[in-house]
């Protein structure tokens, strides 16, 4: 069933009309606090809104909130400070590798927890505009050298990062021997407890289209491969490779790669850079992973499907330290259940699959066969580390009239990750009332106050239903006292740009944030959309920044905790 036809059953609030977005001034974040019910009635709140219904130039947790801007700048509030940290193109090895394009997820290993200041900076690059990496013109012969550019372009960066005491800000350890880049080319093998053969082969060449991601107990970066399919195309009824026109950056005229060799979860150690794709996970369009720890010290990784209609996934693995094997769970969020994706407990799997590998590879499809609940784009999951609540971002569904998204919320029975059980509802609903439209990316502070980024499409941004949103943003929500539900602006993007990556350092001074395809929508080299960060001229580059400053500290560091 799909999940919004679902809610208008259960009498949910209606946000999902064309212009339902009345009740969406209603925050339900009170229910998230005191109940584990679904929640159709909110808690009241009168907010103090801008005419484009943001809570503006109000001072939250000691932050002053902005509204929307139309500004080609990272525009921040007041009350923090902002530094790049790196962007495209910058060189990081003695090798010559450079830091990749359209930077997402971001993630920082520190060296020693005794010295958090000091380590190992990941962020994933997620695909290549091609008039700025290659070069290519649409309606020209990509060439093999174009691809190569753009195959270097995607996968993943490696850097080191230290904290300079000084100016209490963080700086490339440039040549650092443990810099360095995965691509597109990089071989990588496929892990299922061992050694495991995808069409045939034992490595892929490459990860590439990722997204969003995760780290485990054990300290290793996890990244998410979504939009494969840009890249290698899908698989048709009769084995063909299918492609669409649309979405096609035509890597397959120059490399046969099989599409079955991506969709997985690549598990990459940050001081080595040695990874693996872990099978037992499943092959999706996958926005990221999310991992938390049972207390029996089995890893247990969340994960939304992102694509209209895609499920939500938990991961439980057999052992601590690995995820090469265990067991695929579904959502059916009617029924609040677990369905596991395995072959030997399912009769449905075992009439369409012969192989517990082909339930994997096909996760997507063996998914609506066992009941799986059809979401409205699952995008990052993030866990509350108070309430343990499972808070994941629903984009939008613009086919079944929901524009601008919600934050939905899931409750493990005895808040066991291990559970079978879980209750649902919404926390959040998007919309031009409470000032943010199409979630993505969310993290959790110490205090428990939940930052998430927006990603309305560029070609969408400014334009109708999203007239009041310009630029996407970043946003914090906090969970509890008298603002609690209420999405304040802290940050807007540069021109056509997506905000993602957003990343706390181990000390929450720091949030480490990734500005994504700035200027896609430019037509030419000579007519760009964004000059952000150079400014001038110059060509627009994905980047990350550093935002800092003791209201941050304040708003998101717990006293006492490092
Ligand atoms: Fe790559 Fe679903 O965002
Ligand atoms: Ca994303
Ligand atoms: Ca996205």
């Amino acid at each position: 069933m799909k999940w919004n036809e679902y809610q208008s059953r259960r009498k949910f609030l209606n946000f999902l009309g064309k212009t339902g977005v009345a009740a969406a001034s209603v925050p339900t974040i009170g229910v998230l606090l005191s109940s584990c019910e679904s929640s159709s009635t909110g808690t009241k709140t009168s907010n103090a809104v801008s005419d484009s219904g943001a809570v503006l130039g109000e001072d939250v947790l000691g932050i002053q909130s902005i509204g929307p801007s139309t500004k080609d700048d990272l525009v921040l509030s007041k009350s923090l400070k902002q530094k790049l940290l790196i962007a495209w193109g910058d060189g990081i090895s003695v090798q010559g590798d450079t830091f990749g394009y359209n930077n997402d997820y971001l993630a920082f290993v520190p060296f020693d927890d005794k010295n958090s200041n000091d380590g190992m900076l990941w962020a994933n690059h997620e695909y290549p505009h091609e008039m700025f990496v290659s070069g290519y013109k649409k309606g020209d012969t990509k060439t093999r050298s174009q691809v190569h550019k753009e195959m270097d372009s995607v996968g993943g960066s490696l850097v080191r990062i230290k904290k300079n005491a000084d100016s209490n800000t963080w700086e490339v350890v440039k040549d650092d021997p443990r810099n360095r880049r995965i691509t597109a080319q990089t071989m990588i093998p496929f892990a299922w407890s061992g050694e495991v053969k995808v069409q045939g082969k034992t490595k892929a060449m490459g990860t590439l289209a990722n997204c969003a991601g995760g780290i485990t107990p054990w300290k290793t970066i996890l990244t998410a491969e979504e939009n494969w399919n840009l890249f290698y195309g899908t698989r048709g009824d009769n084995g063909e490779r299918k492609t669409n026109p649309k979405y096609d950056v035509q890597w397959w005229k120059h490399y046969d790669n099989p599409p079955e060799h991506y969709g997985w979860v690549v598990e990459v150690d940050p001081m080595s850079g040695k990874s693996k794709k872990l099978v037992a996970m499943g092959r999706l369009k996958r926005e990221g992973a999310t991992v938390t720890m049972a207390k029996d010290g089995r890893p247990v990784v969340y994960s939304g499907d992102d694509r209209t209609g895609g499920c939500i996934y938990k991961y439980i693995g057999i052992r601590s330290g690995s995820l090469e094997t265990g067991t695929l769970y579904v959502a059916d969020i009617k029924k609040g259940k677990w369905i596991p994706l395995d072959i030997r407990q399912n009769k449905v799997l075992r009439k369409k699959y012969k192989t517990q590998l082909e339930v994997l590879i096909n996760a997507r499809e063996a998914s609506l066969l066992v009941g799986g609940t059809e979401m409205d784009r699952p995008e990052d999951v993030e866990i509350n580390p108070f309430t343990k609540d499972i808070v994941v971002a629903l984009t939008k569904n613009a086919k079944a009239g929901n524009y601008y998204g919600s934050l939905f919320r899931m409750r493990e029975r005895n808040s066991s990750p291990l559970a079978m059980n879980f209750e649902s509802s919404t926390l959040l609903v998007g919309g031009p009332d409470v000032g943010f439209a199409c979630p993505d990316n969310l993290e959790f502070d110490q205090n428990g106050n939940l930052w998430f980024t927006t990603d309305i499409s560029e070609s969408k941004l400014g334009k109708k239903p999203y007239e009041k949103f310009p630029n996407n943003g970043l946003f914090m929500v906090p969970m509890r006292g008298k603002n609690a539900g209420r999405a304040y602006q802290i940050a807007s993007g540069p021109m056509n740009s997506e905000l993602t990556g957003i990343f706390f350092s181990p000390d929450h001074k720091t949030l480490f944030m990734a500005v994504q395809h700035p200027g896609s929508r430019s037509r030419s080299l000579s007519n760009l959309t964004s000059n952000w960060p150079g400014g001038g001229n110059s060509l627009p580059k994905p980047a990350v920044v550093q935002i800092y400053g003791p209201a941050l500290e304040k708003a998101a560091k717990r006293p006492g905790v490092v």
